[in-house]
């Protein structure tokens, strides 16, 4: 079977009676496992899920997850089938499969599939949107002095490339005693009328602080219907240290493009992400590598590009790592199942038990908010007057794996998950009394 002749053809149904049959035997083997062995908040059974060694307590999983067993199994399943017998594997499924990965990433994130492009990391979803944004001469993005390396290269690299102009915000000086109030009015008034996308972080990972993205979407709504439409505000978000953890529908957040990868604390198959952008956000945006979807079909003069859904046009095309991407439902899956509003609540209990053992420890300087409204999954903190990466150093020789930001003003970190439990915790703070 060609890409032409599947392509052609209105739907896999129609394909896949042509088939010999242990093609359509090996066809199953892409859908995933409708039973999942844990239950709802159970993360004793959930830690058991990982093969993470037992050497060390792990506080530093988010930087790249670890696959737990429904991932890794997905992951073996596709594998399999690829290496033997590659191009059935694909041609059998290529056609709906990413559509039906978009899917689950609705049901877990909200929006419709159809809003959803698929990426390899937050990196790329952050080059492909502030690559592909249509701006005007004069216009402005707007961003941030807390954000990640990604978006300020993907930011600086499109200002080298098109002259678009950036500048940058400070939203707090002092991260442990930001407001709402003040990352709202900081940011409100450095808009100007040249001001066309605004981009943030939802969760720093420079200094822990969560971002009140409603509250600024709102008053970016605000100060939209001041403006003509055609010079409304976007307002972008790199989601990614919010997601899987906070128990939202990230349409209701107010962003028009909301970027996460789902290899972070969502524990997807390594090398994989996610785009959801608005209906708005969308048509302010043009495709930057080429997509493998329905738009080759495009290309090839059978369709329409108003056939094609706008996430499946924007998802990158090539061939990837397929066994991986394909693999990506079951983290979507295992999250609802574990029930989002416990994840939610078991993260922030972890990481305020945390940030409340370091306010006892003399030394210590805790740079993330207590508020859990204005925190999530990590505590930075400075100790003593030793470099983080000593720290870091230090609690490796104690077993215990925590980071350092990777920003110019560094501070150690600890990032509780639902691979920890209180006693991990406990442990975690004596040892650092010992440092
Ligand atoms: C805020 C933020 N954005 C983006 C990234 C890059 O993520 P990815 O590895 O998915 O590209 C990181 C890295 O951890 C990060 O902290």
């Amino acid at each position: 079977m060609q890409r032409r002749e599947f392509l052609t053809k209105s739907s896999l149904v129609l394909g896949s009676s042509l088939l010999p049959l242990p093609v359509l035997l090996q066809a199953k083997s892409a859908q995933s496992a409708a039973v999942l062995p844990v239950k709802a908040g159970d993360w004793p059974a959930l830690r058991q899920l990982f093969a993470l060694s037992y050497d060390y307590i792990h506080l530093a999983t988010f930087l790249l997850a670890s696959h737990p067993k429904p991932v890794a199994e997905a992951i073996e399943r596709h594998r399999h089938a690829f290496d033997v017998n590659p191009a059935d594997y694909w041609h059998q499924h290529f056609m709906t499969i990413e559509g039906d990965i978009a899917n689950t990433a609705a049901q877990y994130m909200g929006g419709r599939g159809e809003q959803i492009a698929l990426t390899d990391s937050t990196t790329m979803g952050l080059a492909m949107v502030y690559s592909g944004l249509q701006l005007r001469p004069g216009d402005e993005i707007l961003q941030t002095v807390h954000d990640h390396y990604s978006t300020d290269l993907s930011l600086q690299l499109r200002a080298e490339r098109t002259g678009a102009k950036v500048r940058q915000v400070a939203l707090y000086d002092k991260p442990a005693e930001v407001s709402v109030d003040q990352v709202v009015s900081r940011l409100k008034a450095a808009i100007n009328a040249a001001t066309k996308v605004v981009a943030v972080t939802w969760v720093h990972s420079s200094t822990g602080v969560k971002l009140p993205v409603r509250a600024i979407a709102d008053m970016l709504a605000e100060l939209n219907k001041q403006r003509d439409e055609a010079d409304h505000i976007l307002f972008c978000v790199d989601g990614v240290h919010g997601f899987g953890i906070e128990d939202v529908d990230v349409t209701t957040l107010g962003c028009d493009f909301f970027i996460a990868g789902t290899h972070k604390w969502l524990f997807g198959p390594r090398g994989t992400g996610v785009i959801w952008g608005s209906d708005k956000g969308w048509a302010s945006c043009k495709a930057v590598i080429p997509s493998f979807s329905r738009s080759y079909d495009v290309w090839l003069g059978g369709s329409t590009q108003d056939q094609v859904p706008v996430g499946a046009h924007m998802t990158p095309g090539g061939f990837h790592s397929f066994e991986h991407r394909w693999a990506l439902p079951e983290a979507f899956q295992l999250h609802l199942q574990l029930g989002k509003a416990n994840v939610q609540q078991r993260i922030h209990q972890l990481n305020s038990q945390t940030k409340q053992g370091l306010q006892q420890i003399k030394g210590v300087t805790l740079h993330t908010p207590m508020a859990p409204e204005l925190s999530s999954g990590m505590v930075c903190f400075d100790y003593k007057d030793m470099a983080a990466d000593d720290v870091v150093k230090a609690m490796h020789a104690k077993g215990i794996i925590i980071s350092s930001t990777p920003y110019r003003q560094s501070y150690a970190r600890f990032a509780p998950s639902l691979i920890n439990n209180e006693q991990e915790i406990e442990q975690t703070l004596a040892a650092l009394r010992t440092v």
